[in-house]
């Protein structure tokens, strides 16, 4: 294919895998469940739903229809529409979101080599060798170590990334994606069955309504809503760049929004009941993954066969995000370059892996790393697409643009939604993320 071609996608249910495969990520399994228990249980959902449908929703519409109605990732998509206002500075702009989704890559790719470990680690039965976990993980992350495991999360991506689009991204979700989904269900038979799964079932879904007078808990299911459907003003504008005109974007953005929120339930069930089986404490973030569920596999009946399935389904769950993150740096090299695919992919797989490098050997810079581009680059990446889109652009170009292809098109009373309401929320999740330290 020569280098001004475009691909599309070559069917509607491979580009809506590939969004949901971009998706769903570490947002849904190690901050979800804990967020989920400590923030309320059935009364987060609430707050939670309510924001990811009506928000979420309408920053997967922005960026499909942003894209594909450019053609272009960010940097170009963003370089039009201020030039059209007589603004010669707009890739400048657009240079942030796509340097914000590229931070994501950078250590997501990190985490995808401790997963691809702690999968060999299962098939080989370590779990139940290895004598104290905690200070495996200790021992294994933030040391040179995890190089050649980081170095291979971004082989794999790029091997999946060369053969393009259609060939490469969807082909490989359209099996990825439904076999998460059948494993998790498996693993929630499994955990739901163990004694003493119930405490963590009450622990889920028994609402405590107090929660919601608390902002925190609003703020809290604010943050998940943009940050779970992966909203950062590159990452599904470049998924979208690969539309059709006669796509379905609002529908396509709702059944994201579904199937990424049904993953989060699932791995919500999954591993809760079975931490509360075994009386641990339900943690966020690392510890869970590395630390506290090997620990169950080991005492738990099938641990073995549950610990492969497990970490391949995260496995599956994180590397369908790497491949979308990777291609938005890669695009946007192949299109300023003017360079192939094939090349694109060695160097941002390169030049990514040269910025990681320094994070894999100390765990405290991973930590300010990954604060940094999710606290500061991926909200500013939104805030700035809703303010380019919808504002710069035209709100009404906009939903008509959104609208081309639909069944079921927005009516007018969107408008005011998404340029005032979405914009002013987005930014609100900024202002509220850098103050907290992270939502
Ligand atoms: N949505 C991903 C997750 O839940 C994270 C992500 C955020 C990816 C922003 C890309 C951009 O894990
Ligand atoms: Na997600």
């Amino acid at each position: 294919m020569s280098v001004n071609e475009r691909e599309t996608w070559s069917s509607r249910i491979g580009f809506v895998l590939s969004c949901v495969g971009a998706a769903i990520g570490l947002g849904n399994i190690w901050l979800f469940p804990w967020r989920l228990g400590a923030y309320g249980g059935a009364a987060f959902l609430i707050p939670y739903l309510f924001f990811v449908i009506t928000l979420g929703s309408t920053g997967l519409m922005e960026e499909f229809a942003f894209g594909r109605e450019r053609k272009a990732g960010a940097i170009q998509a963003f370089k039009e529409v201020y030039a059209e206002r007589g603004i010669d500075w707009g890739d400048k702009l657009g240079v942030i979101p796509v340097l914000g989704v590229t931070g994501v890559f950078v250590f997501y790719a990190i985490v995808v080599g401790w997963i691809l470990k702690y999968f060999v680690l299962a098939l080989q039965g370590q779990f139940a060798v290895i004598d104290k976990l905690p200070a495996y993980f200790g021992s294994f992350a933030g040391t040179p170590k995890t190089i050649i495991w980081h170095l291979l999360a971004i082989i794999i991506t790029i091997l999946v990334l060369r053969l393009g689009v259609k060939d490469g991204i969807e082909r490989i979700n359209k099996v990825m994606m439904p076999t998460l989904f059948v494993i998790l269900f498996i693993l929630l038979l499994r955990s739901l069955t163990l004694p003493g799964a119930l405490e963590g079932i009450k622990f889920l879904l028994v609402p405590e309504w107090s929660k919601l007078a608390n902002p925190k808990t609003w703020i809290m299911a604010l943050g998940q809503a943009f940050f779970t459907v992966s909203l950062g003003g590159a990452a599904m504008l470049v998924y979208g760049s690969y539309l059709d005109e006669d796509a379905d974007i609002p529908a396509s953005a709702l059944q994201t929004v579904i199937f990424n929120t049904t993953a989060s339930f699932l791995a919500a069930f999954v591993i809760i009941p079975a931490v509360f089986a075994f009386g641990l404490d339900p943690k966020a973030g690392p510890p869970l993954l590395f630390i506290t569920l090997p620990n169950i596999f080991k005492q738990m009946p099938g641990g073995y066969i549950f610990s492969v399935l497990f970490f391949l389904s995260i496995i599956f769950a994180a590397l369908s995000s790497t491949m979308n993150l990777m291609e938005v740096p890669v695009e946007a090299l192949m299109q300023r370059l003017k360079i192939s695919r094939k090349k694109s992919v060695i160097l941002v797989g390169g030049l990514t892996f040269a910025v990681g490098l320094p994070l894999d050997l100390s765990m405290k810079l991973f930590g300010h790393f990954a604060d940094f581009v999710t606290i500061y680059l991926i909200p500013i990446g939104a805030v700035m697409a809703a303010v380019t889109y919808f504002w710069v652009y035209d709100i009404t170009k906009a939903r008509q643009a959104i609208n081309q292809g639909s069944d079921n098109p927005l009516g007018t009373w969107w408008e005011p939604f998404a340029k005032y309401v979405f914009t002013i929320v987005a930014g609100v999740v900024l202002i509220l993320g850098i103050i907290f330290g992270g939502i």
